[in-house]
Order: C-alpha cells, then structure tokens, then sequence
C-alpha cells in the first residue's frame, strides 16, 4: 500500500472541501493550530503530552505544538513549525514521512493570505495572538462533516490501527487462558505487545476482570492478581491520528454460572455478526440500534434471564437496563468522532451518539453489549418476570462486550477488525 499517493489524494479531497466550507461560510482562508500542551495543574511545571487538534491531524500526522497549517483555494497547503527551542523536552519524530509533499513547509508565525482568515483549534490564545476569529461554528460544522466519510487513506490508518490492537487483543486472551492475573498486568502487557505507551493509546484501555466489566470504561486496574471468570477488554491502537475501538469479551473456567455465562457471549457474539451483516446504505443508524434491543431480548430469553416475550422486554424498558449505552459511533482522528449526531437521539436511546443516514464510506463501531449493573436492575428487582437468582450468579462476571470497527461499501461492510481478530469472544 502506497501511503504517500493514498495521503495525496486525500488532501486534494480535503482541500476541495475545506474551499467549499471557507466559501459557504464566507472566509478566505482558515489557519489550523495544532494545539499547546495543557499544564498538569497551574501551581507545576510539568505538562500532559500533546493531543493535536484533531481537524489538523486531518490533514498530517504530526504531533508537534505551536504549528500552524494554513489553507487557502488556490494555495498549497502551508506548514509553520514554531521555532521554540526546548532542551527539556522534545515531541515525538511522527512514524512515517509519508506525509511531508504535500505542504509548504516554513518556520515560525504563519504568513495569512488577505480577506477573513478564520482560526479553527483549540488554544484559544493562539487565535487572539493573530487576532482571528475562533472556531466560527458554521466552518467548524462543515469541517466536522468532512470527517463523517473516510477518505482511502483514512481507512488505511484505521485498518493499520486494527492490524495493531489485534496483537493486544490475542496476548490478553491468552494471559487470561493461562492463569489469574492482575488488571494492570493485563493493561501494561497491551501496551507492550502493541508497542505504545499509555499517552498514546487512542483511549485509556479499559480492562475488566470479573463484576468490574459491568462498570462499562473501567480504568482504575486492580493490581492484585485475582480468581476471574471473564475478561473485557476494550482497547485499541493508533496509527498516524486515526485509532482503532475493538472490544473483546472472554469466559474461562467451569460450573453451571460460567456455563450461562459463556452462552450469554456465544448469544451477544451472534447478535452482532447478525448487526454487522443488517448494515444497508441509506438505512437509519438509529435503526440498527433498535434491531439490536430486539436482538438482546433474545438473548435474554435464551440464557433464561427472562421468559417474557421480547418485545415486552424491549417495550418495558428492561433490554435498557441491561443494555443502557448506544450500539455505535462514529470512528476516526477521535474514538468519539465528530459530525453524526447533528440530530439528538430518541428519548429512550440517550446514549446513542449516531444518529446518521448509513453512508458509504462512513466507519463506525457495532458494540452491543450485555451487563449486570446493580444502579440499573434494582428498579426492576419487584419484577417476577426475570430469573433473580441467575442475574445474582451472574453478576459475578459483570457483563458482554462485543465491538468491531467497520467501514460503509455500497453491499454492506468491511469489518476492519474480524479482518485481523475473526472471534470477537468466547472460551479463552
Ligand atoms: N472505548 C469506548 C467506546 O467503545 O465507546
Ligand atoms: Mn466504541
Ligand atoms: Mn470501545
């Protein structure tokens, strides 16, 4: 795969819709900070490692503050590097130098063409510094909607970002085959089997032995080895900007609970290999949202949890509460991408953060999940309808979490993820 022509065309994409943005919204051109370190607290001197901004790592993979990357029709794409010298620290050399022929490449304060220059990042000092206006919202909108389908050399990095995660994915499930582990060994053998370091994950792992999975981003490791029956890990890699989301749920051990257990995964695995193939062009996100609470109700009825019939499960609000989060989002430069949620959800799907027409070229995530998490089953523990005393066995092993990343083709998917990791949980 030639990076540097896929990342060609992916500016020239870029740039003809960033002209037509600057146009709708009446500027001649826009000046993109990279972004400035953020102080740990006022009163140190020490700083969390950079988080570009993410509409300039749209355009470059580079991790350095004080840049300024200025685009104007008509013009190469223009690269300021700040001059600040530093002998206390360094930013990091990118990866690849695949990226490089496409700008102007300068020192210092950027040079602004005349006319109205917006200024679109995240250090608002930055922008009064020049006297720009910041983040006009109309601009902001139209750059975020630039992101909601991948370019070619988009679905590369995230391809690339899955290809990396997987190895993490494979060690994790074999560490827990093997033995009782610590959550933090778990999280540091990720890091080291997919060579990143914590900062440079596209999130904080989330690693989850036991009745912690039904805490759904659990990121406070328990650093005892311990007796477990599950493993959630929800983690990725990144490559270039772009990170991989990729959530695997393992089952271990013997006993009628694990059994239960163990067909609770087997039922969420089939459920969302069914999601997956249900995707169609020009459906609504939300609809395949509302096909996976039906899903889930049979789930539920299949590992005896209920006997009630699912679309009284569905109806009675009680797939929710072992279900509370969105099937999916967005995926890209951020875990949480920007520009597909213009419109709210349903009231009774708060947490769905896509809420687009299904488009070629979009990637998103598919993660139903399964949980048992006590805030939201007590409500509905007068019930008669549900199996109590399994639920209770059950809570020992928290919850199911099942997520792929895939990319929108004009007949359904590519599953970036199965590509590289083809079971998504299971016996370890
Ligand atoms: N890893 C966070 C999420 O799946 O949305
Ligand atoms: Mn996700
Ligand atoms: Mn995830």
């Amino acid at each position: 795969m030639d990076l540097a022509a896929l990342h060609r065309a992916h500016v020239e994409t870029l740039s003809r819709g960033t002209e037509a943005a600057l146009e709708r919204a009446g500027f001649a051109a826009v000046a993109i900070h990279s972004g400035t370190a953020l102080k740990r607290t006022e009163a140190d001197d020490q700083y969390w490692p950079l988080r570009p901004t993410p509409h300039f790592q749209h355009w470059l993979p580079l991790a350095e503050p004080g840049c300024w990357l200025v685009i104007a029709p008509g013009r190469k794409p223009s690269l300021h590097r700040s001059l600040e010298y530093s002998f206390w620290e360094a930013p990091a050399e990118p990866e690849s130098d695949h990226f490089w022929g496409s700008f102007e490449v300068a020192s210092g304060k950027p040079s602004l063409p005349p006319g109205r220059v917006a200024f679109v990042g995240d250090d608002l000092r930055a922008a009064e510094e020049l006297g720009l206006l910041a983040n006009p919202p109309q601009l902001v909108q139209a750059l975020d909607q630039l992101r909601v389908t991948k370019t070619p050399y988009e679905v590369e990095c995230l391809a690339e970002a899955n290809r990396r995660a997987a190895v993490g994915h494979e060690q994790l499930r074999k560490l827990f085959h093997g033995g009782d582990r610590a959550e933090l060994e778990l999280h540091l053998a990720f890091l080291g089997a997919t060579r990143q370091d914590d900062a440079e994950t596209p999130y904080k792992n989330i690693v989850a032995l036991g009745k912690h999975a039904a805490t759904l981003h659990h990121i406070a490791y328990e650093k005892r080895a311990q007796p477990a029956g599950s493993l959630l890990v929800d983690a990725g890699a990144s490559f270039a900007g772009y990170g991989s989301d990729i959530t695997r749920t393992w089952v271990k051990g013997g006993g009628a609970l694990a059994s239960s257990y163990g067909q609770l995964v087997a039922g969420l695995e089939a459920m969302q290999q069914r999601l997956c193939a249900s995707v169609r062009v020009g459906m609504p996100y939300e609809e395949l949202h509302d096909q996976s609470h039906r899903l889930a109700a049979g789930v539920l009825r299949d590992v005896g949890i209920s006997r009630l019939p699912a679309d009284e499960l569905v109806a009675r609000g009680i797939t929710r509460a072992f279900y509370p989060h969105g099937l999916g989002h967005s995926l890209g430069l951020q875990c949480h991408d920007v520009g597909c949620a213009l419109r709210p959800p349903r009231k009774d799907n708060p947490f769905l953060r896509n809420t687009t027409e299904i488009a070629v070229d979009q990637v998103f995530t598919i993660e139903p999940g399964i949980y048992f998490i006590d805030a939201l089953l007590d409500p509905l523990r007068a019930s008669p309808d549900i199996d109590w005393k399994l639920v209770d066995g059950l809570q020992a092993f928290g919850g199911v979490r099942i997520e792929d990343d895939v990319v929108v083709r004009p007949n359904g998917i590519r599953n970036l993820t199965r590509e590289v990791l083809p079971q998504g949980g299971g016996v370890a």
